[in-house]
């Protein structure tokens, strides 16, 4: 059989937005991940790695974030094709910037169109989460939800599952900063507190409604009134050096709000323009610099597609 193939592109996200913990993310336009996916006469997905610390991810299908998810795919579709994956990380891993999602979002809908798509866009979402959950340990899909749908997402229930495209205003501008360390997903998520105080719930719960209000409004004193999280950012800031005064920076040069992206190290940042939305980058550069950590900057507008095929 002749073999096809093509190449999918699939970017990075920012989980939890400050006050959503697992039920809200957003996708950014850059960084991302490219697979070439090409189908092979033999059963089975073998995997090979390049790009940004392509040497931390296990390349084993089943241990590996889009290889887990074409064969979770495969095997809801009782279909034995065999593929040939080469995955090129433009979202380092362990960076918060939903790496593991990117690599499953594309995997997906990559495999789906190979396969003739069998799949709607929506029934894709459970095996990129079967993916997502491989680097995580549990279920969540505050990146992989994004990563395939672009823009931002509220996941209003898990099960059954719900998932809301939020309206994004114009003007909104995300910054991401990578400082140059990892945290793992798996470990962050061990600290998180099993249990939080009623009060913390229910200002949690007004700040989610808060945040969801602001966008359909495009409200953005509200947004930034509701960007505060009581749940992960107590226990997570403690994991990133300088993380209070990073957060200052980003708030001094104009920011709307900033807190942690996903599970870190990467902090986020919303602004009301592209410029300040750089400049917010900048500063927050700035900010680590001063606590001797390198970072990287990105900043761009909320990006709006869900992974494209580009051949
Ligand atoms: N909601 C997840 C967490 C996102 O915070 O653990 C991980 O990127």
């Amino acid at each position: 059989m002749a073999v096809k193939s093509l190449k999918v592109c699939a970017t990075g996200s920012v989980a939890n937005v400050s006050c959503g913990f697992d039920c809200i993310g957003y996708a950014i336009a850059k960084p991302a991940d490219t697979l070439t996916i090409k189908t092979k006469d033999s059963p089975g997905v073998d995997i090979t790695l390049s790009g940004s610390k392509a040497d931390t991810i296990p390349a084993a299908a089943k241990y590996n974030t889009a290889g887990k998810a074409i064969l979770s795919l495969l095997n809801s579709l009782g279909i034995d094709q065999g593929f040939n994956v080469h995955i090129e990380k433009g979202v380092p891993p362990s960076s918060g910037l939903g790496s593991s999602a990117a690599s499953a979002a594309a995997a997906v809908v990559g495999v789906n169109e190979l396969l003739g798509n069998p799949l709607k866009l929506e029934e894709l979402l459970v095996h990129g989460m079967a993916g997502e959950a491989v680097a995580s340990g549990e279920f969540h899909a505050d990146n992989i939800a994004p990563a395939l749908f672009g823009g931002i997402i509220l996941i209003r229930s898990y099960d059954p599952l719900d998932i809301l495209q939020l309206p994004v205003p114009e003007n909104l501008f995300s910054t991401v900063v990578l400082p140059d360390f990892v945290i793992n997903t798996r470990d962050a998520r061990k600290i998180m507190p099993n249990r939080v105080p009623l009060k913390s719930a229910v200002e949690q719960a007004g700040n989610l409604a808060g945040f969801t209000h602001g966008l359909h409004n495009a409200d953005f004193n509200l947004l930034g009134r509701s960007m505060v999280d009581l749940f992960a950012e107590p226990v997570r800031a403690e994991l990133i050096p300088g993380y209070h005064l990073v957060q200052k920076a980003s708030m001094d040069a104009g920011a709307i709000g900033c807190g942690i992206s996903g599970s870190g190290p990467a902090l986020f940042a919303l602004s009301d323009s592209e410029e300040k939305a750089k400049k917010v980058g900048i500063a927050m550069v700035g900010a680590f610099k001063k606590n001797e950590l390198n970072s990287t900057a990105y900043s761009s507008s909320i990006h709006k597609k869900s992974p494209e095929i580009m051949d």
